[in-house]
């Protein structure tokens, strides 16, 4: 197959897309594809730039990125004789902002380009958890109690409690995240996710375990536990740093709990009309309740992320996991 490693945007998490797509890409090649590597900050790479970008000693970094919008570059990479013409189609190894908000998505379909993962729908209501959230609830897919700043303590105590996590409505990778212990520390968290995003949503806290399920052509993977050492949540530096958490797939889990988190992370993925794939995180309570938090689109994807975790435990290795995406998009 000929296939473009889309990668970069210029979200917050711009690092981490560098980080799959440097595997996806280094994956498909080996298996024999003819792969571009095309970074919507830059355009399609030069050798040495895909040198630089997977990994060698110099440093992947293309200046000027604030000066050009990731769409302004995604309309001319689409454009007639643009490199996402000649491909037959796109892995999309980007994270958060418009490259996973449907954004981008929608350049694609109207240029008939084809791509890994979600459609515009799909795309766009995955990024916002508070509409994630409603339709859980009318799928019968249980999630954590919430309500949407601005808010006053009083309600937060009586409807949410403390802890309270607050979190900007599309961010992705915890970025702005707060957990909240006391009501004083409400107005400086709600500042501090407002950073990121124009709405903030303040979420029960569910203390306990946390588990995450991939879900792979309707089907789901094998799940996994969480286990952040760096503090009591999995915070961006526990997610991308060595050693900042145990993952551990297959779970521990009786054979009934893992049925069922399986079940609802294929429910939940159907409840936001998700293509492809996706990864859906839960959190069980101390009486063994369990609460989807969100259904990630675009999930980390290099090869010890928790997404290829999930699809390895199930057999489904990462050069192979990469392959099929392209595969189930051209379907
Ligand atoms: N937003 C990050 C990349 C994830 O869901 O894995
Ligand atoms: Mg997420």
């Amino acid at each position: 197959m000929r296939i473009a490693v889309v990668f970069g945007g210029a979200s917050s998490e711009r690092d981490v897309s560098i980080a799959s797509a440097a595997q996806v890409f280094t994956a498909l090649r080996g298996r024999g594809h003819d792969v571009l590597a095309v970074d919507t900050a830059k355009g399609a790479l030069g050798p040495d730039e895909v040198e630089a970008f997977t990994g060698s000693t110099v440093a992947y970094d293309p200046p000027g990125l604030d000066d050009v919008p990731a769409t302004e570059l995604t309309a001319r990479l689409t454009a007639e004789g643009g490199p996402l013409r000649e491909v037959d189609v796109v892995f999309l190894a980007l994270h958060g902002g418009s490259g996973e908000d449907g954004t981008l998505q929608a350049m694609l379909d109207s240029a008939g380009v084809t791509y890994t993962g979600s459609g515009v729908l799909g795309s766009a209501v995955a990024m916002d958890k508070d509409v994630s959230k409603r339709l859980f609830r009318c799928a019968g897919v249980p999630t954590p109690d919430w309500t949407m700043a601005p808010v006053g303590v009083a309600e937060v105590a009586d409807r949410i409690g403390f802890p309270a996590i607050v979190k900007p409505n599309t961010q992705g990778s915890t970025i702005g995240l707060t957990v909240v212990k006391a009501p004083e520390q409400l107005a400086g968290a709600v500042a501090a996710a407002a950073v990121y995003d124009r709405e903030v949503m303040v979420e029960r806290f569910v203390p306990g375990r946390e588990f995450v399920v991939g879900v792979l052509d309707g089907r789901p993977l094998a799940v996994g536990e969480i286990v952040p050492q760096l503090g009591e949540i999995f915070d961006y530096q526990s997610k991308y740093q060595v050693g900042g958490a145990v993952e551990t797939f297959p779970a521990d889990l009786p054979g009934d709990v893992t049925a069922e988190l399986q079940r609802l992370a294929v429910d939940a993925h159907k409840a936001l009309k998700l293509s492809h794939y996706s990864r859906v995180d839960f959190r069980m309570d101390a009486d063994g309740g369990l609460w989807c938090l969100e259904a990630n689109t675009l999930p980390g994807m290099t090869a010890t992320s928790l997404m290829p975790q999930s699809a390895a435990a199930a057999g489904v290795g990462f050069p192979e996991l990469c392959e099929r995406l392209c595969l189930i998009a051209l379907d």
